[in-house]
């Protein structure tokens, strides 16, 4: 008996070929997959394909005089714990916020009562568009799932978000939602991590902690004014979401971000360095892998003030600066046997010659180095840019792809150094 039953809606984007690997991760996470297509979806793949692969038949039309089920649009969406749209276009986007029921798939969103969730796949501009924006809010006002659309080169050649998410993360996010069942509370870590056995080793974190520092700290000058930086909190996140996702539980020391933590994450909120170094001191050992993906301020205000400091009409102010503790090098000084150590580098020039001398000094296991200066990397980017490095002297270029791709690439360094 199958797991769980998905009914597939694949509509009519470039990204529509990649429903077939979804189809085929969720037959190997053991669901039950029936597939509707609609009508321009098979201009992009042959409906003949997935019923190879579902050995059902494909419905895109109800009035085909070829479908075994006049009532498909009833039955169909009946029998389903999940409609599952891959790649959602902005038409099926528009079509359901607006109850508009003209073709099968549309039929079926209205009929349902399983869970909805869309993986949409567009032009950026179509996705920026404000029609395109007031239809997804109003999906999820109507409590459709939405598996967001990554950055990346698109396949009109432009650079921007509205790429379809890595299949692999769909699946993860799709049987994670059904895991969740109609009432049950949000699902416990082993549950999701159970259930998100979809093979080759997706699993390969289980049993590790990660502990995670994100984001950029506030070094306060007075009770108004305080030196920070432009971190977004999006490549710790991210490194976090995937961590979790491959079974490890995940710990973050979160400074100020601009984005939401993952699910399935402890957070800890710490502001400033101290308070950063504070709380990785209090988590550490219960680590067995330490991530610094944070934009800590190496200096702040030696002695902020109690009050707010006058201008008195002076033209100069002049800032007395502290270190604040270098919270990667006492954590790799004072490790605990086993535990790993992975260092970022935030670089504006010989990238890599400073990446490769921090993690000597410091005695990291790995360091992710990122030039902040190029486009698409670095600060407050839904992308990044980056070469990990290796204590054994090893080199990984990884060009431009989402910081979700990034984190899972930085992850498959640590289970491979694990592997020795
Ligand atoms: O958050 P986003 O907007 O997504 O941006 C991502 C990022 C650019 C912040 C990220 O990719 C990144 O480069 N993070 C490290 C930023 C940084 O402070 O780099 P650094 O070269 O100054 O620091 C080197 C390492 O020491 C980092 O791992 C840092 O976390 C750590 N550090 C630095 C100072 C300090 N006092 N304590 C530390 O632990």
């Amino acid at each position: 008996m199958a797991k769980y039953r998905i009914g597939l809606g694949v509509t009519g984007g470039i990204a529509a070929y990649k429903a077939v690997e979804v189809l085929r991760l969720l037959q190997k996470a053991d669901c039950d997959v029936s597939v509707a297509m609609t009508r321009h979806a098979t201009e992009f793949v042959q409906p003949l394909t997935f019923r190879a692969l579902t050995d059902k038949h494909v419905i895109v039309d109800d009035y085909d005089p070829e479908n075994p089920d006049p009532i498909a649009h009833i039955n169909f969406s009946q029998e389903i714990d999940l409609l599952l749209i891959v790649p959602a276009t902005a038409n099926i986007i528009g079509k359901f916020a607006n109850g508009v029921a003209d073709d099968f798939l549309s039929s079926t969103y209205l009929a349902t009562t399983a869970k909805v969730m869309v993986a949409p796949a567009m032009n950026t501009t179509m996705w920026e568009q404000p029609a395109t924006q007031r239809n997804v809010t109003q999906l999820k006002a109507d409590g459709v799932h939405f598996v967001e659309p990554v950055a990346g080169e698109l396949a009109c050649k432009t650079v921007g978000t509205g790429k379809l998410e890595d299949v692999e993360n769909i699946v993860k996010q799709a049987i994670s939602l059904l895991v969740q069942g109609p009432k049950s509370k949000a699902p416990s870590q082993e549950q999701v991590v159970e259930t998100l056995d979809i093979g080759h080793g997706t699993l390969d974190l289980k049993g590790e902690h990660f502990l995670i520092t994100v984001g950029g700290t506030r070094e306060a000058i007075d009770p108004v004014r305080f030196i920070s930086n432009h971190s977004s909190g999006k490549m710790g996140f991210a490194v976090a979401e995937a961590a979790a996702v491959r079974g490890a539980k995940v710990t973050v020391v979160a400074g100020v971000t601009t984005v939401d933590p993952p699910a399935n994450v402890k957070v800890i909120r710490a502001v400033s360095a101290e308070d950063m170094h504070a709380a990785v001191k209090a988590e550490i050992a219960n680590a067995t892998v330490f991530v610094g993906a944070a934009a800590v301020a190496d200096y702040a205000p030696a002695n902020a003030a109690d009050a707010k400091i006058k201008k008195d009409g002076r033209d100069v102010m002049t800032l007395e600066l502290k270190k604040t503790p270098d919270i990667l090098s006492e954590v790799s000084k004072n490790r605990h046997d086993g535990m790993l150590v992975v260092g970022f580098a935030a670089e504006t020039n010989d990238v890599v010659g400073y990446a490769r001398s921090k993690m000597e000094k410091k005695g990291l296991d790995l360091v992710v180095a990122n030039d902040i200066t190029k486009a698409g990397a670095g600060f407050n980017t839904d992308t990044n840019i980056a070469t990990i490095l290796t204590r054994s002297g090893g080199e990984i270029e990884l060009p431009l792809m989402s910081k979700r791709e990034m984190a899972d690439r930085i992850l498959d360094e640590i289970v491979r150094l694990r592997k020795g």
